[in-house]
């Protein structure tokens, strides 16, 4: 597959809704690949991943956690075209976006992952079980490895004690020798 075709795909029917593919954003050669579910209203308007309040938040306990600012890590989503109203992305919306998420993994050939939420977690490690049982646990694409954690919405939603899981399974993937 050739990335360059992904701002025109139709594999699914979110390419009817969507205004952008959000294919992603950061340097070609970055270490750390960040995924993320899908996007949101404000990233399917101006085409970047995680631009809206999750995305500031995320950014901000890599930050503090990594010691790594946006510039310097990939992030995209398992899914590039916003689902009507924010829902979460169908298996079989995955599914059909799942090859990009592969090509983009072998073009940039990370040394680490990470997967934001659950919808990520299962795309990216092949989880069958939810995040609330994944989340922390070094697992691998191939042989990259990586962390799930929960998504930032979650955190938003559910107050100071789910940002101290995410820190808990961002310093899980600085043990991996970020
Ligand atoms: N939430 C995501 O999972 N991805 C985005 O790009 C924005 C919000």
């Amino acid at each position: 597959m050739d990335l360059a075709d992904l701002p025109s795909c139709r594999a699914c029917a979110l390419s009817e809704t969507r205004q952008r593919v959000v294919v992603g954003s950061g340097p070609a050669a970055s270490g750390l690949l960040v995924v993320g579910e899908a996007p949101g209203r404000h990233e399917d308007e101006g085409g970047e991943p995680f631009v809206g309040r999750s995305g500031q938040l995320l950014v901000r306990l890599i930050s503090e956690e990594l010691g790594l600012v946006r510039a310097q890590y990939f992030i995209t989503n398992a899914v590039k075209c916003r689902p009507p109203h924010n829902r979460t992305p169908r298996v079989s919306e995955v599914a059909s976006c799942r090859p990009w998420l592969e090509t983009q993994i072998v073009a940039l050939r990370p040394r680490w992952l990470l997967a934001v939420g659950n919808v990520a977690a299962r795309a990216v490690f092949g989880f069958d079980d939810g995040i609330s049982r994944t989340h922390g646990l070094v697992a691998h694409w191939g042989d990259v490895p990586g962390v799930a954690t929960y998504h930032p919405a979650a955190a938003l939603r559910g107050g100071p004690n789910v940002v101290d899981v995410m820190r808990a399974d961002l310093r899980a993937l600085r043990s991996l020798g970020i």
